[in-house]
């Protein structure tokens, strides 16, 4: 009897010392970047930490979504990728957990700016910026100019040949709705967005799908990430990138701690790897061409430069609080188009 006890004693003290270091050794994470770029980042830190990540990948306005709706009981650990406009709105609300990474002196001043924009509950990872890509195959049977500019988009030469993403699920299609708000004005810019909707053949969920249909031959012209038509050109197919003449917009790609994260400690030891040269490395490894946001990263070799791209001084604070979300996004389906 006494020997019994004592084995049960000596299995409950087991199983209280398994839990916790069971619970030690998780991390799950939200990922808003390419699949491939997700993957190589989890393998990275499994590698150099042992702890085992559970990633999913899904687009940024989508990751805002569930963050929200898991609010009283976060499921998830790290936000990592996508566009910064929806983190900053995820902070504005209350969803993140405040974290100064050691990294952060190492920093470029546009991923510094990007946490104190953001309260110190998400730095900045990486940045590209928004171009116009087109599948020149195509363009040249179709025996059409080439597009230099925003302004060119709605010309008839391109009806029905366009891809954008849809602005509620995708960062960059809201990126690109922000982007032509402050290069116009508000009114102006909607006005373009009517008429770019009768070129438009699809408004894809992700914000790389539209710059893959081009490459593929599916559509002519897509409105994405520059760093993502490198990927596709790289790829060898036939897409020839645009810098818009009238100047464009950028992302800073976010990674951020869930508020009531369960497995905390894992999280920082993640968001630190994810600023570091190693963590951002997994990036150029996988063929991704953001420009990353440490100092002593790699760039990758042909990642877009975004010091020579005429950049407008795209203002985070403003179109990453909620109420500008909110506005864009509802005049967008009031004006434009209700996506399904
Ligand atoms: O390469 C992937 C990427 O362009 C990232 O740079 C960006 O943060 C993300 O996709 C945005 O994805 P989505 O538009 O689907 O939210």
């Amino acid at each position: 009897m006494r020997n019994s006890l004592l084995v049960s004693v000596a299995a409950i003290s087991l199983l209280s010392a398994a839990g916790p270091a069971f619970a030690d050794g998780r991390l799950s994470v939200l990922c808003g970047a390419e699949e491939p770029h997700c993957a190589a980042l989890e393998a990275a830190f499994e590698a150099k930490t042992g702890i085992d990540v559970s990633m999913v990948r899904k687009s940024t306005g989508e990751i805002l979504a569930q963050v929200r709706a898991e609010k009283d009981n976060p499921k998830v650990d790290v936000w990592w990728g996508g566009t910064g406009d929806p983190q900053l709105q995820a902070a504005e609300e209350g969803l993140l957990e405040p974290y100064t990474s050691p990294a952060l002196p190492d920093l470029l001043g546009w991923a510094q700016n990007f946490a104190s924009v953001a309260s110190g509950q998400a730095t900045g990872i990486y940045a590209g910026a928004l171009g116009i890509g087109y599948n020149s195959e195509l363009l040249a049977q179709k025996g059409v100019p080439a597009p230099q500019c925003w302004a060119d988009l709605i010309k008839e030469d391109y009806r029905g040949e366009i891809q954008i993403a849809d602005p509620n699920s995708s960062g960059t299609a809201y990126t690109a709705l922000a982007t032509l708000v402050q290069l116009f004005d508000d009114k102006e810019a909607f006005t373009y967005l009517v008429a770019l909707d009768k070129n438009v053949n699809s408004y894809t969920k992700s914000g790389s799908a539209p710059i893959k249909a081009a490459a593929r031959g599916e559509t002519m012209i897509g409105i994405s990430f520059m760093h993502d038509m490198v990927t596709q050109k790289q790829a060898g197919f036939p897409i020839e990138i645009v810098a818009p003449c009238e100047g464009t917009g950028y992302e800073i790609g976010g990674v951020s701690i869930i508020k009531g994260a369960r497995n905390i400690d894992n999280a920082k030891l993640f968001v630190d790897f994810a600023l570091s040269p190693e963590g951002q490395g997994a990036g150029a490894a996988a063929g991704m061409n953001q420009v990353p946001s440490n100092v002593n990263s790699v760039v990758p070799p042909e990642a877009p430069d975004i010091t020579t791209i005429k950049l407008i001084d795209y203002d985070f604070a403003t179109y990453g609080t909620a109420e500008y979300r909110t506005y864009l996004l509802g005049r967008f389906a009031e004006q434009v188009r209700v996506i399904e």
